[in-house]
């Protein structure tokens, strides 16, 4: 029943047939070949511009012109595979920010995701709207969505299309300060409510749907329905997707995912400046132990890379370890990276996603509708009490009103009158729920032998000492 089935996600004018987004991953883990197989499939695929000309044999020759090159070919190759949903994740950090948002502009890729900073100044919304590009700011506060969000309607009299939260469980670098990762209040499940109320105005005022994307640490199909049932359109998931055959990486870096344990998965202060999330290795022991290992810096390719005072250069380290060479880098991973367990096709990973989903949809109907019944059989059974006090109540008065009629007479009377009149009401409520019981019977057939226990007792009731 297609009732069950996850949603598409509309932004703006595409479709996409899931409502999963393949989170950009830099420095060559998320390239053509990922991005293409998850459009493929009915998600958004995501090429990240970070880094991405390291793939380049001459990037140390000049890495700006080799970044440029590398991300034109890359969303290239992506397009010839497949019609579906190609966005593309720059760094609003990155130095060349610029000119890679002009190469996505111009190759007039589905959609751009800007992150690791705010994507408010010198933004070229016009040249973005006439190639039809859809942007989509990643933030990690409600806060912070609706900074942009004004920015934009105040500068450029736009508003983006979508937003990506993305939690403090997420891999890569994270924005967040290290001592509010664990911050119960920096919940992606608070989070995406909070980002959802941001915006919320900027839809009325721009009418326009803006989607919540929610993002960090979402691993299965539940999970994907939980976020959706607290007000996402969509979710971005990136781990998940390293361990795939598709996805750009060495299968060693893939494996390092395999093998990692929930103790191996560290925090660490990259040389940006950001907190990171990351497998811990020999690498990083020694970059803790302040061994410096920085061969060369081929150009200050991030804005607040101290490569003078860092330990080792990052776009190097991260494009090491997407070689496979992990001894001379590390790899980024999501907060739930022990929990992978085996490298499987995307189209694999996409049935199981949608295969949970649908199996804890119907469970929470089976919950929802246990707790609905067990509320109305609490009801009935309270509704019954009252009904059967109040009619031993008018019961023993009428037997007392005999007694001592003459005695009491009128205050015996007021009270007799009042209770018969409660156990009127009460019978008419009675007989109404009798009636709802019949109606649940026919609706939970499952159910249908409580229900029958329930209405003859009722039936009972009403039977033995009609109230007149
Ligand atoms: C290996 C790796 C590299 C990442 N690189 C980037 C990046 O370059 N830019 C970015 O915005 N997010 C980056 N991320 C974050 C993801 O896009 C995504 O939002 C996040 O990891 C989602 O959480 P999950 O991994 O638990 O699914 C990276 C994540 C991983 C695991």
């Amino acid at each position: 029943m297609i009732f069950f089935k996850m949603p598409k996600l509309t932004i703006g004018n595409r479709n996409a047939s899931l409502p999963i987004v393949q989170g950009g991953m830099g420095v060559g883990i998320s390239l053509a070949k990922l991005a293409s197989s998850v459009a493929a499939q009915g998600g958004i695929g995501v090429i990240a511009a970070n880094g991405v000309g390291m793939i380049e044999p001459d990037y140390y020759e000049d890495g700006r012109a080799a970044n440029i090159k590398a991300l034109r070919s890359e969303i290239r190759k992506a397009r010839k595979k497949t019609s579906g949903l190609i966005g593309v994740n720059i760094m609003v950090a990155a130095n060349d920010f610029q000119q890679l948002l002009d190469v996505a502009i111009e190759e007039k890729v589905d959609a751009l995701f800007m992150g690791a900073g705010l994507p408010i100044r010198n933004i070229p919304v016009a040249k973005i709207r006439a190639a039809n590009v859809l942007v989509i700011p990643i933030v990690s506060s409600g806060r912070a969505a609706e900074l942009i969000f004004k920015y934009w309607e105040k500068n450029y009299g736009d508003v983006p299309d979508a937003v990506v939260v993305e939690g403090p469980l997420a891999g890569g670098h994270l924005g967040f300060k290290a001592d509010q990762l664990e911050n119960p209040e920096q919940a992606l499940e608070i989070l995406v409510p909070q980002v959802v109320a941001a915006i919320n105005g900027f839809q009325e005022s721009f009418h326009k749907k803006i989607p919540v994307i929610a993002a960090g640490g979402i691993f299965s199909g539940e999970d994907i329905l939980r976020f959706l049932q607290l007000g996402a359109q969509g979710v971005q998931m990136a781990t998940r997707f390293v361990a795939t055959d598709e996805c750009d990486a060495d299968p060693r870096f893939k494996e390092a995912y395999l093998a990692c344990r929930p103790q191996d998965i560290v925090i660490i202060k990259s040389p940006v400046g950001l907190p990171g999330r990351a497998i811990r290795n020999h690498f990083l022991d020694n970059a803790a132990a302040g061994v410096r290992n920085v061969n060369r810096c081929a150009w200050r390719c991030l804005d607040q890379c101290d490569i003078k005072h860092a330990d080792y250069c990052i776009s190097a380290a991260l494009d090491n370890a997407r070689q496979g060479l992990l001894d001379q880098g590390f790899a980024f991973c999501g907060a739930n990276a022990h929990r992978v367990d085996k490298i499987v096709s995307v189209a694999e990973l996409l049935e199981s996603l949608k295969y949970e989903y649908e199996a804890a949809f119907i469970q929470n109907l089976v919950t929802l509708k246990d707790e609905y019944l067990k509320s109305i059989e609490k009801k009935f059974a309270g509704l019954r009490q009252d009904y059967l006090q109040a009619r031993q109540r008018w019961i023993n008065l009428s037997h007392e009103a005999g007694k001592a009629w003459e005695v009491r007479r009128d205050s015996l009377r007021e009270d007799y009158d009042r209770a018969h009149r409660l156990a009127n009401m009460l019978k008419h409520e009675y007989e109404t729920a009798l009636e709802k019981i019949n109606v649940l019977m026919e609706h939970f057939p499952e159910k249908k032998g409580e229900l029958q226990t329930l209405a003859q007792r009722f039936q009972a009731d009403l039977a033995m000492n009609p109230v007149g």
